[in-house]
């Protein structure tokens, strides 16, 4: 499938099957793959929480409009902005590495 493909064909998905055996490998896929969304300087300012146990998706759902989904699917991710995950030193060092970097000038 390409991307074309892929795009169209996405869909939220509303519906899960709460007995649906999801293993760690899998998990760590989509995680790996989750992963390479591009973030700004590369810092990937996120933090992963993953939820298989219902008394913590029951927490969530309550927080969450009580959407049944939240519990029902067998594993649930709460993604969290790192918000103390800006650029260090105000993102000057950085972006200068960067400016650096894009003139073929900088050893960083
Ligand atoms: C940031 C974000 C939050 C969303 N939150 C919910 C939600 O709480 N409940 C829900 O049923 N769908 C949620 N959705 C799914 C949207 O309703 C869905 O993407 C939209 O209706 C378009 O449908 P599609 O993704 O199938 O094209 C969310 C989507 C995004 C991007």
């Amino acid at each position: 499938m390409n991307y074309k493909e892929i795009t169209e064909k996405r869909r939220a998905i509303n519906l899960f099957d709460p007995d649906r055996n999801v293993t760690n490998e899998l998990l760590s896929e989509m995680i790996d793959l989750a992963a390479r969304a591009p973030s700004s300087f590369n810092l990937q300012p996120w933090n992963l929480m993953v939820l298989r146990d219902t008394a913590a998706k029951e927490k969530l759902k309550a927080l969450a409009w009580d959407q049944p989904k939240v519990v029902e699917a067998p594993v649930t991710f709460i993604v969290l902005a790192d918000m103390a995950g800006g650029p260090p030193h105000g993102g000057k060092k950085l972006a200068g590495n960067v400016e650096q970097r894009s003139h073929g000038t900088g050893s960083a």
